[in-house]
């Protein structure tokens, strides 16, 4: 199971996160690699935070990233144990991965879908920035090991309906980046009802306005972490990069998009009758 998820993720830390005791408050952010984490992140941060402005300009202060195993870090549960409530967990760990307590508990699950077209393009991008992923000198590379799920996290299909099956537990929030693109403030407002925030509607549209991908642009998001933990150029695959729906129609060629929609697309959703806008 490590080697088709990270390579910077360990068997011990695995197995530890597995038993992870979470808490009853706890927020987990849950996404397949560029769905729109950070996008999602910086929302529902700003959506705790709200009120004290301090936090939220501190980058990502409080959210937690418990599957990398890097240099110096303690194990999970040293180095959340002590962290106060709530907790705001994110992570790409597909369902099978993550603590066995995750539906046992009252535990806050959003999750948040992306086409997996646009994924696809958008993972190629980050492969550059990415020394833990393997090299890809060309698309069509990328394309054939994301359609057969040979990619960090494996594949989009079982990760995103794991999340879709239960997505009407009433503990589980299912966005869709696409849905986020066509109405941000709306989105805002469903994750501040989801985390019981009664926020007043200057506040959602405040929110709203900074998480445009506009004004997120601005903020060189990870940027740090690009330089010096992956020792690359930021510029290469920023993680606000392009923001667009449909993208993937400058990559995919009519072969692959043919290939994608007869036999891959219908192979992962199964008989689950997901709803994914490609366009
Ligand atoms: P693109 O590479 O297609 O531009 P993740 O955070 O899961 O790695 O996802 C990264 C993707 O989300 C990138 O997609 C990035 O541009 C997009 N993204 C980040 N912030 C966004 C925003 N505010 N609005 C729209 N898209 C955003």
């Amino acid at each position: 199971m490590d080697a088709s998820l990270h390579k910077v993720i360990n068997s011990d830390t695995l197995e530890a996160l597995k038993t992870f005791d979470v808490r009853d408050d706890d927020i987990w952010l849950i996404t397949y690699p560029k769905a729109g984490t950070t996008w999602t992140a910086e929302i529902i941060n700003r959506i705790q935070q709200a009120g004290n402005r301090e936090y939220v300009v501190a980058e990502n202060s409080l959210l937690f990233y418990p599957e990398f195993s890097l240099p110096g870090r303690k194990p999970v549960d040293e180095e959340f144990a002590d962290k106060t409530s709530p907790r705001i967990f994110v992570t790409h760990l597909p369902g099978e991965c993550l603590p066995s307590q995750l539906l046992q508990k009252n535990v806050k699950v959003i999750y948040v879908s992306r086409n997996p077209k646009d994924v696809a393009v958008s993972f190629f991008h980050h492969h550059k920035v990415d020394p833990f992923i393997k090299d890809y000198p060309e698309w069509s590379q990328f394309y054939e090991d994301f359609i057969k799920g040979e990619v960090p996290y494996g594949s989009w299909g079982s990760h995103v309906i794991y999340w879709w099956n239960r997505r009407e537990q009433k503990n589980v929030l299912f966005l869709t980046y696409e849905d986020m693109k066509k109405d941000l403030r709306r989105n805002v407002k469903l994750v501040a009802d989801f985390l019981g925030k009664k926020l007043s509607d200057e506040s959602i549209s405040g929110i709203t306005e900074e998480c445009t991908f506009q004004n997120m642009k601005k903020q060189n998001l990870h940027k740090k972490m690009i330089e010096n933990v992956f020792k690359a150029d930021h510029s290469q695959s920023p993680f606000v990069r392009q923001g667009k729906v449909s993208g993937w129609k400058e990559y995919f060629t009519v072969a692959q998009n043919d290939d994608f929609d007869q036999r891959v697309y219908p192979e992962w959703i199964g008989d689950s009758k997901i709803q994914v806008e490609f366009q």
